[in-house]
């Protein structure tokens, strides 16, 4: 049996005196897409800021690739191979796509050369050559030289995936993907989604969307008050009393 891709070991973290994760353990084998759920404010997004890099957890340990990447500061995991979307869409809009994409790849630049290479003389870089090539695998070609304030959110939504895995990501991140997005819009974001599972990319999900989440997850990790408090198949946690209590009076009832 080959080793997780992602493990969360005995993790807790507070904010002031507010324990906002509670010994959250988990893990992500590689290739799987694994749903993280639970009530608003059950700390989804602070387990995932905990694993791409935003906070150090106070105590426990956060493994990628068998390796200890618990202090290790983001700019080094997203050359590990850990990529993320943030819960609201970081593209700047003044921006066309194919620079927004530029900006992305210069964070994984890997020597002064790449670093140094004049603004003027990137039109013919390997770098657009990348972003475009890219573009034209999802179907967003003809967006490249679009300014993205002007794009629609659901394309917004894909280009910012765009971004987060051309860096050669074997793990991407999602925080709420499918939020605010059209039946079309999230048809699209679900087959683009599925292309990069077939090409073995591991997807962690934070998602609201129930529908989405049984379509897109092979597994879920339930969270409520910063603990995990059921794992399994989404069908399986539905069942589950705790998680139908967790979510007793709230409007994602599973
Ligand atoms: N930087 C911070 N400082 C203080 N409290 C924080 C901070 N970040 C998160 N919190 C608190 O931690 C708790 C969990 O927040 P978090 O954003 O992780 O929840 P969530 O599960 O992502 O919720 P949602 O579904 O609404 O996005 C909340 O009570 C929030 O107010
Ligand atoms: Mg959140």
């Amino acid at each position: 049996m080959t080793a997780p891709l992602l493990t969360v070991e005995a993790v807790s973290k507070s904010f002031g005196g507010l324990n906002v994760i509670r010994d959250l353990t988990f893990k992500v084998e590689r290739g799987e897409t694994l749903g993280l759920i639970g009530p608003n404010g059950a700390g989804k997004t602070t387990a995932f800021n905990m694993i791409s890099g935003v906070f150090i957890p106070d105590s426990g340990l956060v493994t990628f690739e068998g390796r200890d990447i618990t202090r290790m500061a983001s700019r080094r995991r997203i050359k590990l191979g850990i990529a993320r979307s943030f819960q609201n869409v970081r593209l700047m809009q003044h921006l066309t796509v194919w620079e927004n994409l530029l900006v992305g790849q210069h964070v994984r630049a890997s020597g002064l050369i790449d670093l140094l290479t004049p603004f003027r003389l990137i039109p013919r870089h390997r770098w657009r050559q990348e972003a475009i090539a890219a573009l034209d695998e999802m179907g967003l070609a003809a967006y490249a030289d679009a300014m993205v304030g002007e794009l629609p959110y659901g394309i917004r939504k894909r280009i910012d995936l765009v971004r987060a895995t051309l860096a050669g990501a074997s793990l991407l991140m999602l925080d709420e993907p499918a939020a605010g997005l059209n039946p079309v819009e999230t048809a699209a974001l679900t087959s683009h989604l599925a292309l990069l599972k077939q090409r073995g990319i591991t997807l962690l999900i934070v998602e609201h969307d129930m529908q989405f989440v049984d379509t897109i997850c092979d597994h879920v990790v339930v969270l409520n008050f910063g603990q995990k408090i059921a794992e399994g198949t989404l069908a399986q946690v539905q069942r589950d009393a705790l998680v139908r209590a967790a979510y007793l009076g709230t409007e994602q009832a599973a």
